[in-house]
């Protein structure tokens, strides 16, 4: 009921009360003509976007625009367009869409991947940058290399439950870098919370796209706690206190140990200790809710790009074999890879780069406002408009990436000039562009890197096969619309000969 779009009574207030829309102007970038008033909203059907945006694209060029209720749609389909926008105009277009649902009313502003362009946001996102720089995660490798085995023996346990120990350990990983919170047990408290409230996140507060009613008809904020359809704010009472909670437990929990003398190096107690005896109200703010803001954006993104990888292993066994054949050389069977063997091993390089490029974790980035009118190539872009770099397209251009939907790491050996090798990249635009690009890229590049080169010198990921000897096609399906995350299939999971004693089996 609450959800926009779940009912028709919502739809024609809707239509009512956006008669100040604004009129499509000739200068516009072009796109599909929607119609009268509500826009595009009937083109824009959720479940994989991506596709309709390609055909746009292919259809429109490099900007497409929609609109719907009239608030603009801005898809960017071409890298170096990101980059003038996003990038060179940082100032106007590094907004974000405001929430009421989300942020206001569930406190989601205080997770900075939802803050506007405020002086909030450039503070906790300067002391982001600053611990999470090439330099700084060096630091983190040991603690990175010390997860793998228990990850790989939880998955051979029970292969099934493959997300549930991606989640764990990225929930694990993110702990112990971000709070120095050491995670023993399944039953964790703080990963329980976290975990708890993730799921909040993704399907109770963002269930429909993000937009309430109460987002399109700002006023009902005021409804009294007792009116008829306040029920919104029960639950936004309830899921606020549940995202506190989220922030407030490992935080406590590491200033304790900081009491005590008990604290581990990690992200709070670096800074912590840098404002030393005059940290205030504030700075203690910003670094409670950074570290928040980089848990909640570590799980999701993760899972997306290992069960990504397990999928492009499963469909394509000739690169597992090759990659695992280069392992096998350079790092021979006596011990599991290592961050000083990334260098030896080229090949392992291409899988990661085409793993990014044709999974394109997050495919349309998440939106950016666009805080004053701007006119960029004789179009006219209308303040408000929501700004969308179209990465899912950057990675599918055919003119760098021939046949572009196909899993082919080799694409990335074949040679060329520096500057076609920086522009083909994927790394350069699966994160985003602009001042609101991801401040987790090194991290989780590296942690990536460890993690599908681990599993693939100790496990074998192939297709299932029934009891009848019959061979299991993996269902390919996506079910979300912000993260392209493979809905779970089916695989066989198996430990490699001799990683068998590598893991203590
Ligand atoms: C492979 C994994 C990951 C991918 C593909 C990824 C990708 C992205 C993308 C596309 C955005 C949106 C950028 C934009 O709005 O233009 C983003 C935002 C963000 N990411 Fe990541 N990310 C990953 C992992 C991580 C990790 C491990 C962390 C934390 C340590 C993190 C922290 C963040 C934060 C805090 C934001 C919000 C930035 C802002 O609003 O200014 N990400 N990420
Ligand atoms: C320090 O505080 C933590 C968190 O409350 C606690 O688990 C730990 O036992 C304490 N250690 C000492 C030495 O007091
Ligand atoms: C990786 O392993 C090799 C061989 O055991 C060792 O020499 C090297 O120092 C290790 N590197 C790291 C970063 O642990």
């Amino acid at each position: 009921m609450e959800y926009v779009g779940s009912t028709l009574f919502a739809w024609l207030l809707l239509v009512v009360l956006v008669v100040y829309s604004r009129s499509p102007s000739s200068h516009l970038p072009p796109g599909p003509k929607g119609l009268p008033l509500i826009g595009n909203i009937f083109d824009l059907s959720l479940k994989e976007l991506w596709l309709s945006l390609e055909k746009w694209a292919r259809e429109y060029g490099d900007i497409v625009y929609i609109h719907v209720f009239g608030t603009g749609l801005v898809f960017l389909n071409d890298a170096e367009v990101a980059v003038d926008l996003m990038d060179r105009k940082g100032s106007i277009y590094s907004d974000r869409p405001h929430l009421v649902m989300a942020g206001e009313l569930c406190g989601g502003y205080n997770i900075m991947s939802f803050t506007g362009y405020n002086d909030q946001f450039r503070r906790q996102r300067r002391l982001m940058q600053r611990a999470l720089t090439p330099l700084v995660i060096k630091n983190y490798h040991p603690l990175l290399e010390m997860e793998t085995i228990p990850f790989l023996k939880r998955l051979l346990s029970k292969p099934t439950s493959y997300v549930d120990h991606i989640r764990r350990y990225a929930g694990t990983l993110t702990l112990n870098v971000i709070y120095g919170h050491q995670v023993t047990s399944d039953d964790d408290r703080c990963l329980k919370i976290a975990e708890a409230c993730a799921d909040v996140l993704a399907n109770d507060i963002a269930g429909g796209g993000f937009l309430w009613l109460v987002d399109v008809l700002p006023f009902l904020r005021h409804l009294p706690m007792w009116a008829p359809g306040s029920g919104f704010k029960h639950k936004a009472i309830k899921w606020k206190a549940q995202l506190t909670e989220f922030a407030t437990v490992p935080y406590d929990e590491f200033k304790e140990n900081m009491a005590n003398g008990t604290a581990k190096t990690c992200y709070c107690s670096t800074l912590v200790e840098a404002a030393g005896k005059s940290i205030t109200e504030q700075d203690e703010f910003d670094i409670k809710y950074s570290a928040n803001t980089m848990y909640s954006a570590s799980l999701d993104t993760t899972i997306t790009v290992v069960t990504s990888f397990m999928l492009c292993m499963v469909l394509n066994p000739e690169v597992r074999i090759k990659a695992q054949e280069e392992i096998d050389r350079v790092v021979g069977k006596d011990r599991l890879p290592n961050f000083t063997d990334r260098p030896n091993l080229p090949y392992m390089e291409c899988v990661l780069s085409e793993v990014f490029r044709w999974t394109s974790p997050v495919p349309y980035a998440l939106p950016h406002r666009l805080m004053e009118d701007d006119t960029y190539r004789d179009y006219f872009i209308p303040k408000g408009s929501f700004v969308f770099a179209n990465i899912w397209n950057m990675c599918r251009d055919e003119r760098m990436y021939p046949d572009a939907h196909a899993f082919v790491p080799e694409r990335f050996a074949q040679p060329a000039d520096e500057e076609t090798k920086k522009k083909r990249d994927p790394k350069n635009f699966v994160f985003g562009f602009g001042r609101r690009r991801c401040p987790g890229m090194y991290l989780a590049e590296q942690s990536t890197w460890l993690l599908i080169t681990s599993m693939l010198a100790a496990l074998d990921i192939q297709k299932a096969v029934d009891e009848k000897g019959n061979v299991i096609e993996p269902e390919v399906r996506y079910e979300n619309s912000v993260f392209r995350m493979p809905a779970p299939f089916k695989m066989d999971i198996r430990p490699r000969e001799h990683a068998r004693k590598l893991m203590n089996l």
